[in-house]
């Protein structure tokens, strides 16, 4: 029988299209990214990131308010300071900018869930994530040790989820066995697992004042021409008993958050970056597109490819949208 397949009466009407919808996005996908600053005591813009504000501590507790009441349930923090030094002590300081907001946070009535970016490049002075030698070659174990003390005063702060960034080899492993130490054998860590070396990071490094003075980080992050080598650092940091992965960018790595998805049953986090933010502000900004429309098809495409969660800077934007 020779017949042609009428697929449209799968989508004919609002209705129809509605109810057979496959994907979905809600606003308990979404965590908002948050820079606390301490250079300064107001709201401060991000000339790269439109919306977008570094925030001081006096402002946390505004802050926070609002994102609760928008129904976000989990945020990602970032320290933004000029107290760096060549080990990038501040990170791991108890009275460092983020060990203060983690406690700040955790004062107010919220159930808001807290996780901590943890990295050192936003606190050493050349701007790499962990100790360099001479040659501005970032040094591997020395780097892993230090990030160790930085997640465990996170923890010591009262971080819900503590989130390595700096694709260091070995690092799941050594904070795991650290917070296992010292009580913290419930805390979950969610590994930068899948972590490109990419200009998408651009107006972040703007915002978190965190460009490296010399060099890149193409040593330590991945090359992105490279799949196979991204799923087999997924691999070691499953092997090393991470809980959550994250994939990151995301919208030009969306056949890694596939593939990352197949081959593991953990949560897995698209982080839609700081570039894919900007480009899609400057559009809409300048009137080419309809934001609100391309963000729900971004973020619905990340879904779609498999991530459970997205880090995202329009997440405010989006659970406005949702709530209308
Ligand atoms: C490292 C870190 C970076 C981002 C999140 N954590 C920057 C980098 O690796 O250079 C980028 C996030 C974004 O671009 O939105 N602490």
């Amino acid at each position: 029988m020779n017949r042609i397949n009428r697929n449209r009466k799968m989508r004919s009407t609002e209705s129809i299209r509605n109810l057979l919808k496959e994907t979905t996005l809600s606003i308990g996908d979404l965590i908002y990214p948050i820079f606390v600053t301490e250079t300064t005591d107001d709201y401060k813009s991000i000339k790269s990131m439109p919306g977008i504000e570094q925030v001081p501590l006096g402002k946390l507790k505004e802050e926070i308010t609002k994102i609760k009441k928008l129904g976000i349930q989990a945020v990602i923090l970032f320290g933004v300071t000029n107290k760096k030094d060549e080990l990038g002590s501040e990170a791991y300081s108890n009275q460092g900018i983020i060990q203060k907001a983690i406690r700040l946070i955790k004062s107010f009535d919220t159930d808001i869930i807290v996780i901590a970016d943890t990295c050192l490049c936003e606190y050493t002075n050349h701007g790499h994530c962990g100790k360099i030698n001479e040659k501005g070659e970032l040094l591997n174990d020395e780097s892993v040790e230090l990030s160790t003390k930085v997640a465990l005063s996170q923890a010591l702060a009262g971080a819900d989820i503590i989130a390595p960034s700096s694709c260091l080899d070995g690092i799941v492993h050594s904070i795991r066995s650290c917070l296992d130490k010292n009580g913290f054998e419930y805390l979950p860590v969610m590994s930068y697992a899948v972590k490109f070396a990419s200009s998408f990071y651009g107006p972040f490094r703007d915002a978190a004042d965190s460009t490296p003075e010399i060099g890149n980080r193409k040593s330590y992050q991945i090359p992105y021409t490279n799949k196979r080598e991204a799923v087999r650092e997924l691999e070691s940091d499953i092997h090393e008993s991470v809980d959550m992965v994250i994939v990151k960018p995301a919208l030009n790595y969306m056949d890694i958050l596939s593939e990352v998805r197949q081959e593991t049953r953990l949560p897995v986090v698209a982080y839609n970056v700081s570039g894919e933010y900007a480009m899609v502000k400057a559009a809409s900004q300048n009137g080419w597109i309809n934001e609100k429309k391309i963000v729900m098809e971004i973020l619905i495409g990340l879904k779609r490819a498999g991530a459970d969660l997205i880090i995202t800077y329009h997440a405010k934007e989006v659970a406005k949208w949702l709530n209308e």
